[in-house]
């Protein structure tokens, strides 16, 4: 088949390509690059042997979207493009409901223009909101609490009317758990710009030396060790779930629900305590007040993906820790300093509380790669100071492309981020 995947850079989105790629499917990649870097695909190429046709496309931009269709013969998309931060979408809604709803009707239009009416869609276990007793079934009421996952609930519900208004189409919507892990040949995986807001690649980014110590958000839940319970998946598994619904989707038309899940709870201090175990040695962590917000424990009944997709996970959670710490331990700062990208390291960030040389250079294409490789520098060189002690952070304009990212003795800690504002601005 011929398949479409939207946000096919980002994490969820690289794994399924591949998948889909290795199962004999052959791939169009739309993506705007917001959150993601081509740097991905080039790397699915190099494990599956086959390129995916890509285009960096927004899809709030409609007319965009008909191009790629026009004359492309594609049979089937799988949606995965979108925002997905939760505590931003809580401080800039209209940011989230503009690019998630708007990209999704503007999507959806064009398929059924160009009489496309398979759609997979990504969603998400927030839509189960704060009231549903565990384990999360798909008949349940939902009602996400957080502009995110209302985002989320709103185009199931679009998605809903038309699949009931029309049965030409072949609707399904994933409810995703908690992806983590990376493909075990350490080439892909998560590459969160910022903090992340995961709780695994905020471990990983501690056991790397990129953060000092995991922040553990309540330790007095009632739950067996005080911590909260979540459903890891490991992103292999959810990648073949994807597979599993389009295959469901050829013979069954109407919308259909599936909770993509383990079916079980795993808690933050056993996520840590399997993380160590993966990385062979310890991982500094502190017990903080609880965050607003936080559901003490939830996870999946997976057991309708199991009946009607013969789907479920596979792969367990020492698994998932191993994957995803051998992809961080290859890519400390992710794919930002890839030769392949561009973007060429003179300095490994050095791990030692010695003052080690220090020194990036950043040259990429045109923006917004340029930026946010440059935000990585800047970030994991701020990481470094820290680590070290007092030192600051220089940054050299010394092209319009190429900039120097160091750390410098000369210039305070805190006074000394120099950017150029002409970068940021683009
Ligand atoms: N990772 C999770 O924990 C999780 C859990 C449940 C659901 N989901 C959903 O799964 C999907 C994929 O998540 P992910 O973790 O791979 O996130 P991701 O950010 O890595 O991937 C999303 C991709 O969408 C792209 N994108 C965003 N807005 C776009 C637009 N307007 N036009 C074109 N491309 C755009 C981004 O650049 C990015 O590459 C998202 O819809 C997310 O909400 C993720």
């Amino acid at each position: 088949m011929k398949i479409l995947v939207t946000g096919g850079t980002g994490y969820i989105g690289s794994h399924t390509v591949l998948s889909l790629q290795e199962a004999g499917h052959d791939v169009v990649v739309i993506d705007n690059l917001v959150n993601s870097s081509e740097e991905s695909l080039r790397r699915v190429a190099e494990l599956s042997g086959k390129t995916a046709e890509f285009h960096q496309v927004n899809l709030v931009d409609e007319a965009a979207i008909d191009k790629v269709f026009a004359g492309a013969a594609i049979e089937a998309v799988i949606h995965f493009a979108g925002l997905k931060a939760v505590g931003e979408s809580v401080r800039k809604p209209l940011k989230y409901y503009y690019n998630n709803l708007v990209g999704t009707l503007n999507l959806i239009r064009v398929m059924d223009r160009h009489d496309v009416r398979s759609i997979v869609f990504s969603s998400s276990a927030t839509v189960y909101g704060e009231h549903n007793p565990i384990p999360y079934v798909e008949k349940m009421e939902i009602g996400a609490n957080n502009p995110y996952g209302r985002t989320k609930e709103q185009i199931e519900d679009i998605l809903s009317d038309l699949g009931a208004a029309d049965p030409r189409w072949h609707i399904a919507l994933l409810r995703y758990f908690n992806p983590v892990g990376a493909h075990p040949s350490g080439r892909i995986g998560e590459d969160p710009q910022g903090i992340p807001n995961n709780l695994v690649p905020f471990i990983a980014q501690v056991a790397v030396g990129r953060r000092e110590k995991l922040m553990v958000f309540g330790g007095d839940y009632d739950t067996p060790d005080g911590t909260c319970l979540r459903d890891y998946i490991h992103v292999m598994d959810l990648a073949e779930g994807h597979a599993a619904a389009l295959h469901y989707l050829q013979g069954h038309d109407g919308v259909h629900r599936w909770n993509l899940g383990s079916g079980h709870g795993t808690s933050v201090l056993q996520m840590h305590a399997a993380f160590e175990k993966a990385v062979g040695s310890p991982i500094p962590y502190e017990i903080a007040p609880r965050r607003a917000g936080d559901l003490p424990a939830f996870w999946a009944d997976p057991s309708a993906a199991l009946a009607d997709l013969g789907w479920s996970t596979t792969r367990t959670v020492e698994a998932m820790c191993e994957d995803h710490w051998r992809w961080q331990k290859n890519n400390p700062l992710g794919y930002a300093h890839s030769p392949e990208a561009g973007e060429e390291p003179q300095a490994r960030p050095s791990m030692s509380p010695h003052l080690a040389p220090y020194r990036i250079d950043v040259t990429a294409g045109d923006p917004p790669s340029l930026e946010h490789a440059l935000n990585r520098a800047v970030e994991a060189a701020i990481a470094q100071a820290l680590m070290e002690g007092t030192r600051g952070v220089l940054v050299t304009r010394r092209s319009p492309r190429t900039y120097t990212v160091e750390l410098s003795r000369s210039v305070p800690f805190g006074t000394t981020l120099e950017r150029d504002e002409s970068v940021q601005g683009r």
